[in-house]
């Protein structure tokens, strides 16, 4: 991990940025254009206006929030180095099941549990009995996985202490299996995990089929056009590329991006990269 982090900052530093976004993006749609065109059924989504994001990010609940993140904070170390969402992401995940409200979640991207943590939090909020599957190809409960990442204990040790451990399911399996077999329906929906564009490709189709009617699919490092909302950010080009395919293919299918939140997120800024699917 260390050494793939090494490369790629290798090469941010040798080519100049458009440059680099232009390979990655030639490099990941030859990947996915192996892929022969796949049905999507959008069909359980929502439309773009039914969404406000002013309203979902409203100022009524940062009381509520800042106690939440308090307790969180107590028992997750949040490590920097790690692929986990940042914390104003984290809020905006805590603040959309707050919203949204759903009684089943699927996570795909467990980790270190950063978004997990925070989730199972608001769902607990929530009050409703609920079910809440987090995905990761890693056994990420394992001190082999979790230890490197610098926590002292296991996702499932947090979430316990939490208070939050009985409503959490923790698959080892990858995504595409794990959808490929799922019987189950789930009211939202995380994709955080193979960020390429052939994995996205394959796994959005699947997880709308795991999609109940009206239930919300969120996608995490979405940058539409492949521009970073950072000055000098990278890109991570799988997400935007696997849904501009499906809309080159007239899907009915389109991404609405969450933009610059109310709040800090990275590196001084507001920025996400958080977008929700929608219906056209
Ligand atoms: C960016 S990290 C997720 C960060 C996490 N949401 C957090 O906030 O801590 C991506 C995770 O997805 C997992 N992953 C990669 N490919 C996967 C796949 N095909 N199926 C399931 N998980 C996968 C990786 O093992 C890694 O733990």
């Amino acid at each position: 991990m260390d050494y793939m982090r090494a490369a790629k900052k290798l090469i941010r530093k040798l080519l100049p940025a458009p440059m680099e976004v232009r390979a990655l993006r030639a490099r990941h749609t030859y990947q996915m254009n192996r892929i022969p065109r796949l049905e999507v059924n959008p069909i359980a989504l929502p439309e773009s206006a039914a969404y406000s994001l002013s309203e979902l990010f409203g100022e009524d609940m940062a009381n509520e929030w800042n106690a939440a993140n308090q307790t969180i904070d107590e028992v997750f170390e949040y490590v920097d180095r790690t692929e986990a969402v940042c914390p104003g992401e984290r809020r905006a995940l805590w603040y959309l099941i707050r919203r949204f409200a759903p009684q089943r979640v699927l996570e795909v991207g467990t980790h270190i549990a950063g978004s997990t943590l925070y989730m199972a939090m608001a769902l607990k909020a929530n009050g409703i009995p609920s079910r809440f599957v987090t995905v990761d190809l890693l056994d990420v409960n394992d001190a082999r996985i979790w230890a490197p990442n610098g926590l002292s204990e296991s996702p499932r040790d947090m979430l316990a202490r939490l208070d939050c451990a009985q409503t959490v399911e923790f698959a080892v399996r990858s995504s595409l299996d794990y959808l490929a077999g799922c019987q189950a329906e789930f009211d939202f929906i995380f994709l955080d995990g193979d960020h390429s564009a052939s994995n996205l490709y394959r796994e959005i189709p699947l997880a709308l089929e795991a999609l109940a009617p009206g239930g919300h699919l969120l996608m995490h490092d979405y940058y539409p056009s492949l521009r970073s909302p950072i000055e000098d950010g990278g890109v991570i080009p799988g997400p935007y590329l696997a849904v501009e395919r499906f809309r080159r293919e007239g899907s009915g299918l389109a991404a609405l991006p969450l933009g610059s939140l109310p709040w800090p997120t990275k590196l001084g800024t507001n920025a996400s990269s958080l977008a929700l699917l929608v219906r056209e």
